[in-house]
């Protein structure tokens, strides 16, 4: 199936390792085009990037989000701070002001889910001593958002003894219930897909009864108490409506000592905007480190607006135009891409399936050994040959 349509894609490097990675991605996606006559266009574009504001004093044009709003979907590599972190006459910004374009296009495309999955893959690192931990498979849902990241508040009497700063947290009770429908969904789907597969996890209740996937909802009831109570009333209604999906409630703080102690027992996590972002660095590590976390922000109710594809991995400076960063997570987050487009188009599907195994492939094979950024990507360009 392709009703004809060519999906156009904006190519965002970025600053740092961001333009490193994101090259080797456009070597695999060329192959992949040319190979399968996919209908699929990039242009690559110098903001938002830390070398954009340099020049025009801003992260991007004006009227960025409209022109990328134009696009089918955003590739991004990575922005922060540019490196190399030994030479410190390098244009370098706050925080706030380089990351701040990925806050505005998750908000401004109402991108409200981040899905992070976090699997121990074959030849990644596995940082965890216990053997059971190479059964780590594990999605993280963050809600994209609202919650700790709507950005409002200010400061008081700045610089002043008596200053005062408010951050407001708002968490929606329409938000809370799409992105915890959303966590449902999806533990179903990965259920049926383990049938599939001729594989089963067995989840037990607290009635000792027995399911096939979970959901594990993630707040700090404990002293957070209004949305966690709200989180937890919505999750306890959702579920109603998955008795084949189990349910179990962790605090964030155990959350983050189970994440180690035993990951290999989450199925679906889903958690809010911070706590999600907090996690999903743990359970980047858990699972082979940043070098192979793929991430993705995502609009499922609009796909007229474009959803953002990025690793969970920043711009590393210290290793920044030095060849040395891993694009897997890149290549990984490429494939989840394209399978996102190909939802109307078996082609792009098939694509992101070939690319996926291919880096699944190199990584059983070479993660062992210690490779440059284009010897990674050359390696893979041969498995789709
Ligand atoms: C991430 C990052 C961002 C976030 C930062 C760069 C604003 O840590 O994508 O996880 O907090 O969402
Ligand atoms: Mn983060």
């Amino acid at each position: 199936m392709n009703n004809g349509k060519k999906r156009r894609i904006a190519v965002v490097p970025g600053d740092g390792i961001g333009p490193e990675v994101i090259e080797q991605a456009l070597r695999l996606l060329s192959k992949l085009r040319d190979d399968r006559g996919l209908t699929l266009e990039w242009e690559r574009l110098d903001w938002p990037s830390t070398a954009w504001h340099q020049a025009h004093g801003r992260m991007m044009p004006e009227d960025g989000l409209k022109q990328l709003e134009q696009y089918d979907a955003i590739l991004l590599g990575a922005l922060g701070d540019p490196g190399p972190l030994r030479d410190p006459s390098r244009y370098v910004l706050p925080d706030s002001v380089s990351l701040s374009p990925l806050l505005e296009m998750r908000k401004g495309f109402d991108q409200w889910v981040c899905e992070r999955p976090a699997r121990q893959l074959e030849g990644a690192r596995q940082y965890l001593a216990d053997p059971r931990a190479a059964d780590t498979d594990m999605l993280v849902i963050r809600e994209n958002s609202e919650g700790e990241y709507v950005g409002q508040g200010g400061r008081l009497r700045q610089g002043q003894p008596g200053e005062i700063a408010t951050q407001t947290e708002i968490f929606t009770r329409f938000g809370t219930e799409r992105i915890i429908r959303y966590a449902f969904e999806r533990a179903r789907k990965r259920a049926t897909e383990r049938q599939q597969a001729g594989e089963t996890r067995t989840f037990k209740q607290l009635d000792d009864s027995e399911r096939e996937s979970q959901v594990c909802i993630i707040t700090k009831r404990n002293a957070l108490r209004y949305w966690g109570d709200m989180y937890t009333e919505v999750f306890d209604e959702v579920a109603a409506d998955y008795p084949d999906v189990g349910t179990t409630h962790e605090l964030i703080d155990a959350a983050c000592m189970k994440f180690v102690q035993a990951p290999w027992q989450f199925d679906v996590v889903v958690a809010s905007n911070l706590q999600g972002d907090i996690l999903t660095d743990l359970a980047a590590v858990i699972s082979g480190g940043l070098g192979v976390a793929p991430s993705c922000n995502l609009n499922p109710d609009d796909r007229s607006r474009p959803s953002m594809f990025e690793p969970t991995h920043g711009s590393a400076p210290d290793i920044a135009g030095e060849n040395k960063a891993d694009p897997t997570a890149m290549l990984f987050t490429a494939a989840r891409m394209l399978d996102w487009l190909g939802e109307e188009d078996s082609a792009l599907a098939e694509a992101a399936w070939q690319l996926h195994e291919a880096v699944a492939a190199d990584l059983a094979a070479n993660g062992d050994q210690t490779r440059s950024t284009s010897a990674i990507g050359d390696a893979i360009l041969e498995r789709l040959k």
